[in-house]
Formats: C-alpha cells, sequence, structure tokens
C-alpha cells in the first residue's frame, strides 16, 4: 500500500530524509520548504555551512552515534560519486587550553581530545607532536575528513518536520529551546592546502578560526563565530577583517607573495543561523491536531556530519508510525 509523506524543510536534515524514506517505492514524498537549495537566507542555515565533519558528539550520547554512522555514508558517496561534492581533505585541528572554558571550546571540547572516539572512525587519525606545534597551542590532531502538502493532492499520512530554526518561532507547540548560533565566514577563491581548525582565538570568546576548501569548485570557505543568540543576518565588516586576518596569519600560502588579507579574491560574505536546540536535536514522533508528525531538528553545528545518522533515526520513526496506522478496508 502506498503512503503519502510530507517533508517540510529542504535543509540538510530534510533532504537527507527524503532520501532515505524514498529508497521505499511505496513511499510517495513531497519536499516542502520555504528555501530550496540554491537559495540564500538567513533561515536557511545548510547552504552557510562549509561543511567537514569534525565530530563533536561527547561519547556514549546518541550524538555520537549519529555522527559515527554518517561517516561510512559520506565516504562511499565521496568515493563513488564525485558530482555530490563530496571530497576527503587532510584535517589538522589545533588545541589551545586556555580555550577549555570559552564558547567555541565548549563547542569543540571533545573534538580536540588526545584519545577522542573518532580515531577509529577516520583515516589516519594521528597526535602531532608537541615539538612541532606553534607557540601558544597546547595540543594538535591529524586526520582525514570528508567537507558538503503532497504532491498526490491527498492527505499525507505523516509529516516530517525538518524547519532548522524556524522551529523557534512557526505556530503550533513553539519550541523555547531553540537558539540561533550565529556563524560568520568569508568565501574566497584562495588554495589553503590542508583545512585548518583551532580551538578559540584572542579576538573574543566566540569567535573561531577554521580554513577549508569545498569540492567541486565551491570555493574556499574562512571562518568564523559561534555567536550565541545573535540574529543579526548582515555580515560584521570589522569581524570580517579579523576572520581574513586570522586565516593569513595562520595560513600564510594562502595567499601569494607575502601579501595580507588583500592577497584574498573574495567571492562573498554570509551569515548563517546554526539551529541549535538545548539538549540536542529533537528526533521524535508527535501529534499535532491529528496529524502525525516525526520531527528531525535541532542539529546547531552539526547538521551535515550526523545527517545520515539523524535521518536513519528520523526514518525509523516514520515506519513505526506508518505501522501505527489502521490499514483501510478493501
Ligand atoms: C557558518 C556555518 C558553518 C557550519 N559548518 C558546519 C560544518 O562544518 N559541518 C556541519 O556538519 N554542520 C555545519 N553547520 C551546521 C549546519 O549548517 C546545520 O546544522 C544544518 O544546515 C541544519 O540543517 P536543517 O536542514 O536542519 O535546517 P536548514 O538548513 O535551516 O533548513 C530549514 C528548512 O526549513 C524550511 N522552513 C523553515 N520554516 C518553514 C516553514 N514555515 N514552511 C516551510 N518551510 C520552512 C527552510 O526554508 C529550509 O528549507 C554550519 C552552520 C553554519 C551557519
Ligand atoms: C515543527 O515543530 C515545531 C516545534 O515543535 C512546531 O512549532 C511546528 O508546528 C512543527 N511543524 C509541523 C508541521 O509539525
Amino acid at each position: 500500500m502506498s503512503r503519502n509523506i510530507v517533508v517540510l524543510g529542504a535543509g540538510v536534515s530534510g533532504l537527507t530524509t527524503a532520501y532515505l524514506l524514498s529508497q521505499d517505492p511505496s513511499k510517495k514524498i513531497t519536499v516542502v520548504a520555504k528555501h530550496m537549495p540554491g537559495d540564500y537566507d538567513i533561515e536557511y542555515a545548510s547552504p552557510w555551512a562549509g561543511a567537514n565533519y569534525l565530530p563533536v558528539g561527547k561519547k556514549g550520547t546518541p550524538h555520537q552515534s549519529w555522527e559515527r554512522s554518517t561517516w561510512p555514508v559520506l565516504k562511499k558517496i565521496a568515493e563513488n560519486h564525485p558530482e555530490a561534492g563530496i571530497h576527503f581533505l587532510d584535517a589538522i585541528v589545533e588545541n589551545r587550553v586556555k580555550d577549555r572554558q570559552s564558547t567555541t571550546g565548549i563547542w569543540f571540547a571533545e573534538l580536540v581530545q588526545q584519545n577522542p572516539w573518532y580515531k577509529d572512525v577516520v583515516p589516519d587519525f594521528q597526535n602531532i607532536p608537541r615539538d612541532r606545534l606553534a607557540p601558544g597551542i597546547d595540543g594538535a590532531q591529524k586526520f582525514t575528513s570528508a567537507a558538503d502538502a503532497h504532491h498526490s493532492g491527498q492527505k499525507a499520512d505523516v509529516v516530517v518536520n525538518c524547519t532548522g530554526l524556524s522551529s523557534k518561532k512557526l505556530g503550533g507547540v513553539l519550541d523555547d529551546a531553540m537558539y540561533p548560533a550565529r556563524g560568520q565566514i568569508v568565501v574566497v577563491r584562495n588554495d589553503p592546502g590542508p583545512m585548518y581548525t583551532v580551538s578559540g582565538t584572542d579576538d573574543g570568546e566566540d569567535e573561531v578560526l577554521y580554513i577549508m576548501t569545498r569540492a567541486a569548485g565551491g570555493g574556499t570557505i574562512l571562518g568564523g563565530s559561534y555567536q550565541r543568540n545573535n540574529w543579526d543576518p548582515l555580515p560584521d565588516h570589522n569581524l570580517a577583517n579579523r576572520i581574513m586576518q586570522r586565516a593569513v596569519t595562520a595560513c600564510p600560502q594562502l595567499v601569494k607573495d607575502g601579501k595580507g588579507i588583500e592577497g584574498l579574491d573574495i567571492v562573498r560574505h554570509g551569515v548563517g543561523l546554526r539551529p541549535v536546540r538545548e539538549g540536542g536535536p529533537r528526533i521524535e514522533k508527535e501529534q499535532i491536531n491529528g496529524v502525525r508528525v516525526v520531527h528531525n531538528y535541532g542539529h546547531g553545528g552539526f547538521g551535515y556530519q550526523a545527517s545520515f545518522g539523524c535521518a536513519e533515526a528520523a526514518a525509523t520513526l516514520v515506519k513505526e508510525v506508518l505501522q501505527e496506522i489502521p490499514k483501510a478496508k478493501l
């Protein structure tokens, strides 16, 4: 028997969930969204992400298992479907002990461990010896990462709610656990080589330094920030300057002939709001006004690296919900 499913939201969460559900041909799926791929908007987080795979889920949590199970899928896509725009990059992650209590340090707490759970997931994990670290850096890791209303006119059997940060403000049950963590970036054409991330900066506890090149001509992302409860949709020019300055200082090979930030070839400045949820993403079933809903929102700064894990969890709930619906009499 065919089932009608509406997926609300076309970010990485909605599209990955729709993709997994579509593997079963009896499910007829419509994706409904205010913004679709190709759009740029402050309410649409997915286009602003680098996006890389730098695990941040704490050991023993569902978050960890979502990130763990997403890696093999991304790896397979990177190996077999270059057109998908996912590639492998060497990743260097540097840790400063003084960032331990800062906003960015707490965000990266799991990532910068000497002996993290993901060392057995990603290839080539190694701790970089202390004598090879720059002044002010207390530890560093290197590894390989991967960067990236129903159409039938009939009533939907299930609605999958993948509306990201809008879940805070949408009608119905408003989710007050949601808040934005603002990320400002600069997209440039320059090539830095390996991916590079540091746990913090000296320019404020919610500013961070990361550099990564996207696959398939998507440019190089210079980041960034993690500004909680800041909704400002416009790039802050002073912050943009600091982002570029830090990137050029940390990675001089980014610009030719010893140039400064004037050697950066800028494509655009951007701002995205990470849809953070206190207590972690909401992957749950619920009935709202008689409509069966499966939620999959609140993925903060890890919507890509946990995408397949979370979408699998949501798809399993959809299956459960469909089994609960009484079968129509013939
Ligand atoms: C600067 C920055 C860097 C990041 N870097 C990384 C990274 O390196 N790795 C990583 O894993 N993650 C990263 N992230 C996080 C990642 O981008 C998010 O976790 C992810 O994009 C969330 O996806 P989503 O599909 O849940 O939400 P969104 O992408 O925000 O999509 C929400 C969808 O819902 C739709 N919608 C909302 N309200 C309605 C409505 N009322 N009706 C219809 N449609 C609606 C929107 O139009 C949109 O289609 C980064 C984020 C930012 C901002
Ligand atoms: C999605 O979840 C949010 C938060 O609970 C809620 O406000 C909204 O009504 C939900 N949307 C749908 C279609 O269920």
